[in-house]
């Protein structure tokens, strides 16, 4: 799918043209381990109420018009926790997708896992081909969920993919151009995210969707991932329609006046 072309996001918004709902969220899934400290839980009760959330968000954006959602699970820097937190956080996609994989077949929800394979278990490789598997030929939803991900990471590989393919004979340094480039990154079937959401009150974006995040519109808020539900993604939402989406030009209007 050449879901860049498609994209309503491509060419500047006429003024006063209605915001349209983004298409595309991403959520940087943070506060796990705040919430379970603030409850005098170990960080890993924290990590499963954190599944819980994922699962109430997947079941709201369909019903807010939301058609991609991005999260982030597990960073190319979360190695570097503890071994124990590490192989919790490795035996997440399995709690969710076990728990949830009928449902997520049954409404049309497409899932990809984005990220590097290397380092992850024979059996998670296993879960998330199954995964994905089972889902490929819906197309009412996509979730993506980015595990063993770094948007460094990914940027470095495609990279490397395409100095590949120039070495093979399949490319000429010349044929570079974005668009081309964006081809060779994880998210290659997605449109850009239009709207980054991350909880827990940090405000960066730690090394998630780097080029892809290029126009999007970033909503931090005040509450633990944990917490997350319904009522927290439509606040996001209304943020997000009170922007004014310039990709860099200047609106119809406000180009005549200036002539
Ligand atoms: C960051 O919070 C969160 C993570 C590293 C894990 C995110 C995973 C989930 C929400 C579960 C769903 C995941 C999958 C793959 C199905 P933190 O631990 O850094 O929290 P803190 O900043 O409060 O310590």
């Amino acid at each position: 799918m050449a879901a860049q072309e498609k994209h309503p996001s491509a060419g500047a918004p006429q003024k006063g043209a209605e915001a349209p709902a983004p298409l595309h969220v991403a959520v940087v899934m943070d506060g796990n381990g705040r919430w379970a400290k603030q409850r005098g839980l170990p960080r890993s009760l924290g990590h499963r109420a954190g599944v819980e959330a994922l699962k109430r968000t997947v079941e709201a954006a369909p019903k807010l018009n939301i058609r991609w959602l991005t999260v982030f699970g597990f960073s190319t820097e979360n190695w570097s926790r503890p071994a124990t937190e590490v192989a919790e956080l490795m035996a997440l996609p399995k709690r969710y997708f076990e728990s949830d994989i009928v449902r997520l077949e049954r409404e049309g929800v497409r899932v990809r896992v984005i990220g590097r394979r290397q380092g992850l278990s024979k059996e998670l490789v296993k879960i998330i081909d199954d995964a994905q598997a089972r889902t490929a030929h819906n197309d009412r939803f996509f979730l993506n969920v980015a595990f063993n991900y770094g948007g460094q990471a990914d940027i470095a590989d495609a990279a490397r993919r395409f100095a590949e393919d120039v070495a093979a004979g399949r490319a000429e340094p010349s044929d570079l151009t974005e668009a081309r480039f964006q081809g060779y990154l994880a998210t290659a079937d997605s449109p850009p995210p239009d709207l980054i959401i991350r909880p827990s009150g940090e405000q960066r974006l730690s090394n998630f969707l780097l080029w892809e995040a290029a126009y999007a519109e970033l909503v931090f808020q005040d509450v633990l991932w944990p917490d997350y539900g319904e009522e927290h993604l439509k606040a996001a939402l209304q943020a997000f329609a009170a922007r004014d989406r310039r990709y860099g030009a200047v609106v119809a209007d406000d180009v005549l006046a200036a002539g």
